[in-house]
């Protein structure tokens, strides 16, 4: 028995889902890894999610074994002397169902010649049936998609610390201030109230900036006039928050930037109301890129029919990325399609990392976006292919305008959607 109801419910969906017979199982933590070149120093451990699902341990190296006639063994590494004198650890006998991992080897050899799939990080030495991994792998996908209720409560305290995060950065956006110092008051407020971790490197980009989708803070100083992109979120017990929000740097949006930002806002707001269960995540992002498409038509950046410029893939020089992906468990939480299942062959869905229809209890980011991205719209076959459909002048004039961001996690429900950061003002 697990130590834990919450691990005791998630092993059995996962084994009533894999219906195994003589298959056996094995996911590994993964390991610490060495920074080349800089002797005893480790990169931060970032545990591999199937496993931190079925274990909720964090221990480099762990392996959560399963053989359908006997259940499941955790397979833990013991505490070093080196690791009691360095980092304070503390050894404990292993609870219920967990073995040395000194007994792994053993474990396998006693099981050898049946099929064996690796998930998680596999373990150095061990050889993988790599077609039932890959089919274990999108059942336990399934699994872990719905989140249950301890998953909720780690992700309603992320959105906790994130809230205090984004209520401590608003009043502190003023001509003047850097990146970086907002970055770090942002973070702080989050590891006020109660963050374990940041979610992944914030962002915070000003004027251009905000136009880098993965911008990282510097010592830029904000200036009056431009626009101010945060996309952060706090982590607690491994479940994080992802929100985006974009901010007038001197408290009042111009006309054009209003005008952008109410386009952005409208098609975020009208994606988080059809998330509802049934409703396919490739739809969802059909739906937003032709509702930005067309505020940029009526806006005269983009000359033509909503759809047919989506066909035409017209939307993507200034919406280069999907409407949203699952999050809980880590910033991208249980990507992919459902198996068996062939991706979409519309030219707007070629990209689509999450494909599958919404179920109650998945939480997904809904994060629709306008940019002006030099790197697409100076390249020349992108210019040649839309020609007629983009107003070119009005769109070098806004060359520096940056990037509009705005960014929830919604929760689906059997009834209306959940804005689990509702929190966040928008406005
Ligand atoms: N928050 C960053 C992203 O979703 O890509
Ligand atoms: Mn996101």
């Amino acid at each position: 028995m697990p130590p834990k109801p919450y691990l005791d419910r998630r092993r059995a969906a996962a084994a009533a889902r894999w219906e195994l017979r003589d298959e056996v199982v094995v996911i590994g933590a993964g390991d610490l890894l060495g920074k080349p070149g800089r002797g005893d120093q480790k990169y931060p451990f970032h545990v591999h999610p199937e496993y931190f699902y079925l274990a909720d341990r964090l221990r480099p190296g762990s392996v959560l074994a399963f053989d359908p006639a006997e259940g499941w063994t955790d397979f833990v590494p013991e505490v070093t002397e080196d690791e009691r004198v360095w980092e304070g650890a503390v050894p404990a006998d292993p609870g219920p169902g967990e073995a040395p991992h000194a007994e792994l080897d053993g474990w396998l050899s006693a099981r050898s010649g049946r099929p064996l799939a690796v998930l998680g990080a596999p373990p150095a030495g061990v050889e993988a049936d790599e077609e039932l991994t890959e089919r274990l792998r999108g059942l336990l996908s399934m699994v872990r998609r719905p989140k249950d209720d301890e998953e909720l409560a780690r992700m309603r305290a992320a959105v906790r610390a994130t809230e205090a995060g984004y209520a401590a950065l608003r009043p502190l956006i003023r001509p003047g201030v850097t990146e970086r110092a907002l970055q770090v008051e942002l973070e702080a407020a989050f590891f006020r109230a109660g963050a374990d971790a940041t979610a992944y490197g914030t962002i915070v980009g000003s004027g251009p900036n905000a136009a880098v989708l993965h911008f990282e803070p510097g010592a830029r100083a904000l200036r009056a006039g431009e626009l101010l992109l945060i996309d952060a979120g706090a982590e607690v017990g491994g479940y994080v928050a992802d929100v985006s929000r974009t901010y007038p740097v001197d408290g009042r949006f111009t006309p054009e930037q209003q005008a952008l930002y109410d386009v952005v806002l409208a098609a975020e707001e009208a994606s988080i109301a059809r998330c509802r269960a049934g409703t396919e995540v490739r739809d969802l992002h059909l739906a937003a890129a032709v509702d930005l498409t067309r505020g940029l038509v009526e806006l005269g950046l983009l000359r033509g029919d909503p759809e047919s410029l989506v066909e035409q893939e017209a939307h993507s020089l200034f919406f280069p990325h999907g409407i949203g992906h699952l999050v809980g468990l880590g910033v991208r939480d249980a990507a992919g399609g459902v198996p068996g299942r062939k991706p979409s062959e519309h030219p707007a869905l070629k990209k689509l990392r999450t494909d599958l229809p919404l179920e109650p209890g998945m939480a997904i980011t809904i994060e629709p976006g306008i940019y002006f991205i030099p790197a697409l719209l100076d390249d020349p076959a992108r210019r040649e292919r839309h020609r007629d459909q983009v107003d070119w002048d009005r769109v070098e004039r806004l060359r520096d305008f940056g990037g509009i961001r705005i960014e929830d996690d919604v929760l689906v429900t059997a009834g209306d959607p959940e804005i689990l950061t509702a929190g966040i003002p928008k406005r």
